[in-house]
Formats: C-alpha cells, sequence, structure tokens
C-alpha cells in the first residue's frame, strides 16, 4: 500500500481523525492508514462482545495491509477490545485511548470533574480502573451526550440540535462546579469550540490526542519502528460506509483533499470492496 509501513489507525468513525490528526503532526515522516468502520457507527450503544469481534477483524486487516503499529483511536473500542488485542497479537504494538481522567484529576482546583463518553466506555473496566486508581480523591460526574455521535459524523458541530445535546450534559455538571470537562470519546474534539462556549472561561477541556501522538512516537522508537524517511509520510483512508461521504468528512474536519477506498464485512470479516 505506501512503502513505509504504516500506522493503522481505526475508529468507528470519524473519530479517529482527531487522534490522526495529532499523529500528523507530530510524526509527519510516518504514512498512516486509517479504518472509519461507519458501516457499524456508533459503537457507544452496542454489546461490547460486538464491538470486541470488530476491533480484533479490523487489526487483522490492517496487519495483513502491513500496518506496524495499531492505535485504537477510539475510547469504546479500546474499552472493548484493548486487553484482547494485546493478548491475541502480542507481538504487535499497540496505543489504545482511555478518558484523560488523571490529568483532570490532578489539575481540578474544585476538586469536581465532568467526564463525556459512550455508555460502552463507562460500562468497561477500562474506566473503572482509571477512576479508581486516579481519581479517588474527586467527584466525578459522567454524561453520555446521547445523540452526539450522530450529530459529529454528519458534520453538525455547530448547529442547535449539537447546542442542545451539549447543554443537556453540561448544565447540570457546571452547576455543580465542574472545572475540567475530560473527552472520553474520540469524536468530541471536534465540539470543543461549542463545549468551550457553553462551558466558560472558568473551565478547562482535556483532549487525550496529543498525549496519545507523543505515545505512539515513543513506542516507534522502543521497537525501532519510526520511519527514517525525510518525505512525508502516505495517507491512506479506508471506510466500510460510504466512500464520498467520507472524503466530504476529510475536507470538512481536516481540511484535506485525501482520496478514500471502501471496504466491505463478510462473514465477519474485512474484505476490499
Ligand atoms: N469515537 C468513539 C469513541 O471514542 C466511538 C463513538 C461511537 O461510535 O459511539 O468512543
Amino acid at each position: 500500500m505506501s512503502d513505509i509501513p504504516p500506522i493503522g489507525v481505526f475508529d468507528s468513525g470519524v473519530g479517529g481523525l482527531s487522534v490522526l490528526r495529532e499523529i500528523r503532526k507530530n510524526l509527519p515522516a510516518e504514512s498512516l492508514l486509517y479504518f472509519a468502520d461507519q458501516i457499524h457507527v456508533p459503537y457507544g450503544l452496542r454489546p461490547v462482545e460486538e464491538v470486541r469481534d470488530y476491533a480484533i477483524a479490523i487489526t487483522r486487516y490492517l496487519l495483513d495491509k502491513g500496518a506496524k503499529l495499531i492505535v485504537v483511536a477510539c475510547n469504546t473500542a479500546s474499552a472493548a477490545a484493548l486487553y484482547t488485542l494485546r493478548e491475541m497479537f502480542p507481538d504487535v504494538p499497540f496505543v489504545g485511548m482511555e478518558p484523560a481522567v488523571k490529568p483532570a484529576a490532578e489539575e481540578s482546583r474544585r476538586g469536581i470533574v465532568g467526564v463525556l463518553a459512550t455508555p460502552a466506555t463507562f460500562q468497561g473496566k477500562l474506566y473503572e480502573s482509571v477512576v479508581e486508581r486516579f481519581a479517588k480523591h474527586v467527584v466525578v460526574l459522567q454524561d453520555t451526550c446521547p445523540g452526539l455521535v450522530s450529530q459529529i459524523e454528519k458534520g453538525e458541530l455547530a448547529s442547535q440540535e449539537t447546542r442542545e445535546i451539549l447543554e443537556r450534559a453540561l448544565k447540570p455538571m457546571l452547576a455543580k462546579g465542574i472545572d475540567r470537562i475530560v473527552l472520553g470519546c474520540t469524536h468530541y474534539p471536534f465540539v470543543i469550540p461549542l463545549i468551550e462556549d457553553i462551558a466558560g472561561d472558568d473551565v478547562r477541556v482535556i483532549d487525550p490526542a496529543p498525549a496519545v501522538a507523543r505515545q505512539v512516537g515513543r513506542l516507534l522508537k522502543k521497537y525501532d519502528l519510526a520511519s527514517q524517511s525525510d518525505a512525508q509520510g502516505k495517507m491512506n483512508f479506508l471506510t466500510s460506509g460510504s466512500v464520498s461521504q467520507f472524503e466530504r468528512s476529510l475536507q470538512f474536519l481536516c481540511n484535506e483533499k485525501w482520496v478514500v477506498r471502501g471496504v466491505r464485512w463478510q462473514n465477519g470479516r474485512v474484505v476490499d470492496a
């Protein structure tokens, strides 16, 4: 697919692009192969086992295409599958997402933080363990923002409906005094301007993508996998949904005219369309 083995990045849809753009910024010589499983978006309302099966099949596909490291750029898929993926593919370095409760809890002056994530992420052991380890001394408020992932998939980053979803989630938290908001879903960084507008200047929004991109860089070094090329890495995009719609999303969200190829699901496996 490209001369330099790519980093495989996947999400249920456009959310992982918030992670991809940080990786691209930090590691411009790396080639990236992005997989959006848009036929199945949103993942957050699906049973854990189903999301795990998708994550395993997508990982297999990306590895078959030569991926040297896999970024699970989806909190929901990380919650459902990260342990299993590391067990099933012990030779592959994985970087997953977990809600950035740790920095929020450390930084919060009032000791009250809000976390926005999908129902599946909140139900997972990963989230439970993060809160248990790092946030015992603070109050953690949660909301699943029903409908927000679909709004972002549609490109409705600032519509009235999107604002109402966020206000329903944030206003009760703000009334209780939160001063940090953790974005526990990779779709949500695309609505940071709206969140900041609702939350005001006293509240800091925490997007984990920059930290995740730094971790990708560290792992590439550790396993001696970093690209040695001086040229820019290649960008390749795949979707199990509509190719033309995803091309429009790339232009809209990343301001880039990247080409997208289609893939299909066939008997639980991903195949080229
Ligand atoms: N972007 C994803 C996440 O980080 C998935 C959202 C969804 O598909 O429900 O959780």
